[in-house]
């Protein structure tokens, strides 16, 4: 969480450094700030809230000069107010941060202790303290930041500007994401190569404990402990255009609106569409994925949020197309329950952004512990990218919406080709099997569109959803995870009582709260369950519960103890999640605006969240 740009060159760094935390906002946004140094001063601005409030107290400020830092926060250590957002300025030292100091509270003790004067309740103001002591031995910005490390503990990443030296910045991630942007005559660190992709296409990616000190052109990189390091420019390909709302008005409804051509990308690669077969691409393991394939004995996901959702979808998706065992955890679980990985288990992490805390520490683990691994990601050489062993891409592009969309529906796409090609490896799929699943995946990018069509619906019937005091979401088999999806949708962006619930299991509990003010949200395609979940829908509706329901064709009985009924079209029950998942999110979408709430970036939740 939290978004970092540092710049040093010959633009404007104000228009810059705006620019690209823009782009980070949704990485947090309690506050911004923004600090430009011009003739040996360091001019600060900092504001609460959005960086459009940090815009309008800029529009009268005038600034010089061609290096600065800028910082958007999602606040940790300290309430969301302007006394605590970054840059932090103690003596002539200038600092932003992202992460967590864990011995803050020593460090603090210490400072008071030798007379410093705190003004926030951050942990990071007391990292620019430390930095701003060390500068008096040393007088050299590269030594105080390399000293100043040896005294913190957590996971953190920090861009620190000097007022003595106008031309220069020194970096250290060890944790959240800093890249370094190599541009003509300038460079950038930023905490996504989307803060500085609209002026250059070269980055740096640091390494956990790696430093990088721009010195005007000149870019260096050591370790820590102050080895010289060699690193790679990686030239990304991805187009600025990707990160523009293209007339829709949030990223989110763009983004819903992108699945059919997301679900597409995240499946070509691994598809013969001449043949309907599954034919992955090399994952990148040392063997190749059928030795790999038939050669584990079970895999385990771990992932969370959305992510965690897909990989619950896997588990049904895997064990019932090819009979191999699989576990999931919720990442934040899986590091301290102490988890027994057997040998011969494929651990696959699903991320998005690649940079979720507990799911890069789950990876690492699982590697400790001798599993192999494989990440499943949109965002390529990300941190959990990097650290696994094989590697399978979403290819969603960027997806800006806080709220998971087409990174979640190309997950799925990907998992039901992993599915078959696992089941084809280990001989539990026939050809003709292998042929109808493939073509009915191929099929679902035109049914997503299909839905879509049906996007005014949503947006009319948003209004009287208003009503319901709260929701719960009943699904069975692969619909149980969409159910879950649904309500974790509606709570991220209606900030309403939502709920999701196995169809079988509302008789357990869910169903003491039923009366006319709870709506009942039902994913039932017609398959051999849904006899099953129509019987739990009477029980509902006979307490009085209003049901809102996504079947598929024209099914009279859903249809007619319906408040609203939705027919989407059919799949196999493999792809099928890929098509029901659509209309929860364009209903969530709609009541979310109608309610006036900025969909885009739901109170107090942040996309990436790079601290556990
Ligand atoms: C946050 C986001 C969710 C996302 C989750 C996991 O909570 O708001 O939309 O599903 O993180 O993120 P990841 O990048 O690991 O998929």
């Amino acid at each position: 969480m939290c978004g970092i740009v540092g710049y040093l060159g010959f633009q404007d760094p104000k228009k810059i450094i705006i620019d690209g935390l823009k782009k980070l906002e949704y990485r947090g946004y309690d506050s911004a700030g923004i600090a430009i140094l011009n003739d040996g001063k360091t001019k600060r601005v900092r504001a609460a809230g959005k960086i459009i409030n940090l815009e309008e107290k800029l529009i009268n400020e005038n600034f010089n000069g061609h290096i600065g830092i800028g910082h958007t926060r999602w606040a940790t250590h300290g309430a969301p107010n302007e006394k605590n957002a970054h840059p932090h300025q103690v003596g002539a030292i200038s600092l932003v941060h992202n992460g967590i100091i864990e011995n803050y509270l020593e460090i603090k003790k210490d400072l008071i202790a030798r007379g410093a004067e705190i003004k926030s309740d951050t942990d990071s103001e007391l990292v620019a303290h430390l930095v701003n002591e060390e500068i008096q031995v040393t007088n050299n910005l590269l030594l105080a930041v390399q000293k100043t490390l040896g005294k913190l503990i957590g996971a953190f990443s920090i861009v620190v500007m000097w007022e003595k030296s106008p031309n220069e910045l020194v970096a250290f991630k060890d944790g959240p994401p800093l890249i370094v942007g190599v541009g003509e005559k300038e460079n950038f660190i930023v905490s996504d190569v989307q803060a500085a992709l609209q002026y250059t296409k070269n980055f740096v990616y640091l390494e956990d404990r790696e430093i990088v000190h721009i010195h005007n052109n000149d870019l260096k990189y050591y370790s820590a402990l102050g080895a010289p390091l060699k690193k790679q420019i990686t030239t990304v390909d991805w187009n600025t255009e990707q990160v523009e709302k293209m007339g829709f008005k949030h990223y989110m409804l763009k983004e819903i609106y992108e699945q059919p051509r997301a679900v597409a990308a995240a499946i070509r690669p691994h598809i013969n569409t001449e043949l309907h077969s599954v034919q992955m691409e090399s994952l990148g393991f040392a063997k190749s994925n059928s030795e790999t394939f038939k050669t584990i004995d079970r895999i385990m996901f771990v992932a969370c949020g959305t992510s965690f959702y897909a990989a619950m979808l896997g588990k049904y998706l895997i064990e019932q197309a090819s009979g191999l065992p699989v576990e999931i955890d919720v990442a934040s679980e899986f590091r301290y329950r102490k988890p027994i990985i057997p040998k011969n288990t494929l651990l696959i992490t699903i991320s998005q952004s690649g940079e979720t805390a507990d799911t890069l520490a789950a990876i690492r683990l699982a590697k400790e512990k001798g599993a192999l691994t494989l990440s499943i990601t949109n965002v390529q050489r990300s941190s959990i990218d990097r650290e696994a062993h094989g590697h399978l891409y979403m290819n969603s592009g960027v997806e800006i919406g806080v709220a998971s969309t087409k990174a979640f529906t190309s997950t799925i796409a990907l998992l039901n080709v992993l599915a078959l090609q696992i089941a084809k490896d280990r001989g539990a799929m026939t050809p003709e099997q292998e042929k109808n699943y493939v073509v009915q995946l191929l099929a679902t990018p035109s049914q997503i569109e299909g839905v879509l069509a049906y996007d005014k619906y949503f947006s009319e019937a948003a209004k009287k959803l208003q009503t319901f005091k709260g929701f719960l979401y009943l699904g069975r088999g692969v619909s149980y995870p969409i159910a879950l999806e649904g309500a974790l949708k509606l709570k991220e962006l209606a900030y309403m009582h939502a709920e999701g619930y196995a169809a079988g299991e509302m008789k357990h509990g869910p169903l003491a709260l039923i009366d006319a003010s709870m709506a009942i949200v039902v994913v039932a395609p017609t398959d051999d369950l849904i006899e099953k979940t129509i019987s739990n829908l009477q029980e509902a509706k006979a307490r009085g519960g209003k049901i809102i329901s996504i079947g598929t064709g024209d099914n009279k009985a859903l249809q007619s103890m319906s408040e609203y009924y939705l027919s989407i079209p059919a799949s196999s029950w493999m792809a099928h999640p890929l098509i029901s998942v659509v209309p929860l999110q364009l209903m969530s979408y709609h009541l979310a605006d109608s309610l006036g709430y900025d969909v885009d970036q739901p109170r107090n939740l942040a996309k990436s969240v790079t601290v556990e």
